[in-house]
């Protein structure tokens, strides 16, 4: 926008906010952004965002510090809606971001912009850190550090997975199941799986919504970045693995049954979809096919369908996955 026409008047530079601000202008020459986009060169008179310390966010100041204090004179984002925080940011972060994307997902529309997760400013930590650090006797300093050295990657408020278990704190007791992916332990993060920024319509589970999970290479699900067997593409694909995707049989984040399987026993599995029912698979009027007839169900041996079945993913070798 042009600065002249802006309804708080003109840039005046971050030299004018420090005598106010000083905790967060004093800190703010370690942030990435003053690092990355002034290299120390502020220009009040630039028309490139970039060239604007403080105001690159905050729009322009002269207003506010005319009026010496206020919300509605300067670029609050305590005052925003995630999609003005959104449009905000994506002056300059649309290279990461597709704006489709970030629009749409469900974090932007359920009211959770960029700052619910990132803090620039960091403050709230910072004053925890020297509160901290206050409190402390000389010798308690000398031993292990009490608080967490510096902001977690990404200027996030908090590290994951604590962040995301903030809002969605159903998620850490799937994580605690007997079978899980260890998430919790820090061998990997939620976003190995899922983009928190939006995804593109993925071409596996199409009817329904992504959940915001992200796409691994060539858009394939994000699984399929460290399980590689399953990957494929095999001469002879289950269609429940190609079309419909991991989570048609596996509980991604964890399960009480092994391999994560939605369903205690494996043939249970099966049988929600090879049962007969009309209106799927190559010939719609027959259905997705039973198991054969040669299948005794009453047969203990035959309850085990991946004892036979192994390649239940895909296989090169045989059309019915047993080898
Ligand atoms: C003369 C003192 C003064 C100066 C100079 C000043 N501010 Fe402020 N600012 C305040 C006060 C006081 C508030 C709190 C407003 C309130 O609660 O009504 C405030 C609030 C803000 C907020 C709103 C925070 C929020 O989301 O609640 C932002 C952003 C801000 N200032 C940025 C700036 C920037 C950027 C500059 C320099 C261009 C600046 N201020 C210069 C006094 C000042
Ligand atoms: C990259 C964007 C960005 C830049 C650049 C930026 N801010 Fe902020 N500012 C934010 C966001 C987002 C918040 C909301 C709180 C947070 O995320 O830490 C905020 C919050 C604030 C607040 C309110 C703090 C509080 O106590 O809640 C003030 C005051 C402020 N900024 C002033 C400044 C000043 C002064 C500068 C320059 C030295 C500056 N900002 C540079 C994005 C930015
Ligand atoms: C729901 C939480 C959430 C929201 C909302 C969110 N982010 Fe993020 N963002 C993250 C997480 C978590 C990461 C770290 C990803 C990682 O470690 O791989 C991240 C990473 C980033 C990075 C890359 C940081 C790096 O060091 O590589 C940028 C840039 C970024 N976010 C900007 C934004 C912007 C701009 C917005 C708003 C348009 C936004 N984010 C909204 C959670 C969020
Ligand atoms: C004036 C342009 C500009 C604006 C506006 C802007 N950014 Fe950035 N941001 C950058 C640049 C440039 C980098 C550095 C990119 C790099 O390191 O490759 C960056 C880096 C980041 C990073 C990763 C580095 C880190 O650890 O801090 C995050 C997260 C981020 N921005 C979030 C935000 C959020 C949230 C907003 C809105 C409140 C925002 N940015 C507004 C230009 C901008
Ligand atoms: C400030 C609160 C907040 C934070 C922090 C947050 N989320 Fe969300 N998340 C929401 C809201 C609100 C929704 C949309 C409503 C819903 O579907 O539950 C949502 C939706 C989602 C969805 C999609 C659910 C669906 O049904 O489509 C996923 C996946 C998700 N978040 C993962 C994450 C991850 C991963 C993180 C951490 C990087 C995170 N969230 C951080 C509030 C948050
Ligand atoms: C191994 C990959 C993976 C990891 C790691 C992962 N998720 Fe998920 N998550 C998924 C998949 C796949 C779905 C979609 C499940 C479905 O649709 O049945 C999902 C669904 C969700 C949903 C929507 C749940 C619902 O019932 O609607 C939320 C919220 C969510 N994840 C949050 C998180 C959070 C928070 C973390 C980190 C603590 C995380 N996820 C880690 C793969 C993962
Ligand atoms: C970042 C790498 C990574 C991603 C992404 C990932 N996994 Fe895993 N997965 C693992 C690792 C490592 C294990 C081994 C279990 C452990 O951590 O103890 C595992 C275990 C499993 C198991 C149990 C295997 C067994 O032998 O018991 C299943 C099933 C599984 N993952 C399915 C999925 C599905 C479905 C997705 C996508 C929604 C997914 N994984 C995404 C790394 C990953
Ligand atoms: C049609 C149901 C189904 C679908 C869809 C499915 N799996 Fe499986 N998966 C199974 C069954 C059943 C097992 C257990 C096999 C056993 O115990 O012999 C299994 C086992 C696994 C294992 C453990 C190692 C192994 O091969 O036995 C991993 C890892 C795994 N699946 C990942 C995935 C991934 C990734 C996807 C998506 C690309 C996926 N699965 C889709 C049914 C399925
Ligand atoms: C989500 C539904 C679904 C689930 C669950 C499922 N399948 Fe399938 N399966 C299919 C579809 C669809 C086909 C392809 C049928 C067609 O093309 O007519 C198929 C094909 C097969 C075939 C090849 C049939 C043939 O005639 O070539 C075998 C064998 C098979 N599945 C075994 C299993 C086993 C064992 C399990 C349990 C681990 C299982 N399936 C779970 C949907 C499913
Ligand atoms: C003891 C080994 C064995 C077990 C266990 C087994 N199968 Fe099979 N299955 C076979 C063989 C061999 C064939 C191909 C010859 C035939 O049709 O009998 C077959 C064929 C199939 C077919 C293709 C039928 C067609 O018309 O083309 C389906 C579907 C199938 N099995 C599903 C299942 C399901 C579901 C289970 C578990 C409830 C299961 N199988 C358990 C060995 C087994």
């Amino acid at each position: 926008m042009d600065a002249a026409e802006h309804p708080n008047g003109k840039y005046v530079g971050a030299d004018s906010c420090r005598a106010c601000h000083p905790d967060v202008t004093s800190t703010f020459f370690r942030n990435s952004h003053a690092k990355k986009t002034l290299g120390g060169k502020e220009d009040i008179t630039s028309p490139d965002l970039a060239k604007h310390s403080c105001e690159s966010c905050h729009g322009p100041g002269e207003k506010h510090v005319r009026e010496r204090k206020g919300k509605s004179n300067i670029g609050a984002f305590s005052l925003m809606t995630a999609k003005q925080t959104v449009d905000t940011c994506l002056q300059c972060h649309t290279q990461q971001f597709p704006r489709a994307n970030i629009r749409r997902s469900p974090h932007t529309t359920g009211e959770v912009g960029c700052a619910s997760c990132h803090s620039i400013h960091n403050l709230a930590r910072q004053r925890q850190q020297q509160n901290a650090l206050d409190r402390l006797t000389p010798l308690a300093t000398s031993s292990s550090a009490p608080v967490a050295a510096g902001a977690p990657k990404g200027s996030l408020a908090l590290a994951q997975p604590e962040l995301c278990y903030g809002c969605h704190a159903n998620v850490r007791a799937q994580f605690s199941m007997p079978f899980k992916h260890r998430v919790n332990e820090g061998f990997m993060q939620c976003t190995d799986c899922h983009n928190p920024h939006g995804t593109s319509a993925p071409t596996w589970r199409m009817a329904s919504r992504p959940k915001l999970v992200d796409q691994g290479l060539i858009n394939e699900e994000a699984c399929l970045k460290c399980h590689v067997q399953q990957r494929g593409p095999f001469a002879y694909e289950h269609a429940a693995v190609r079309v419909d995707g991991c989570e048609t049989c596996h509980t991604p984040h964890g399960s009480a049954n092994a391999r994560l399987l939605k369903r205690p026993a494996v043939f249970t599995v099966c049988l929600e979809c090879h049962n007969g029912a009309p209106g799927f698979g190559r010939d719609q009027t027959v259905g997705i096919p039973t198991q054969s007839p040669s299948h005794s169900m009453t047969n203990p041996r035959y309850q085990n369908c991946t004892a036979c079945h192994v390649r239940i993913h895909g296989s090169n070798a045989d059309s019915r996955f047993l080898r």
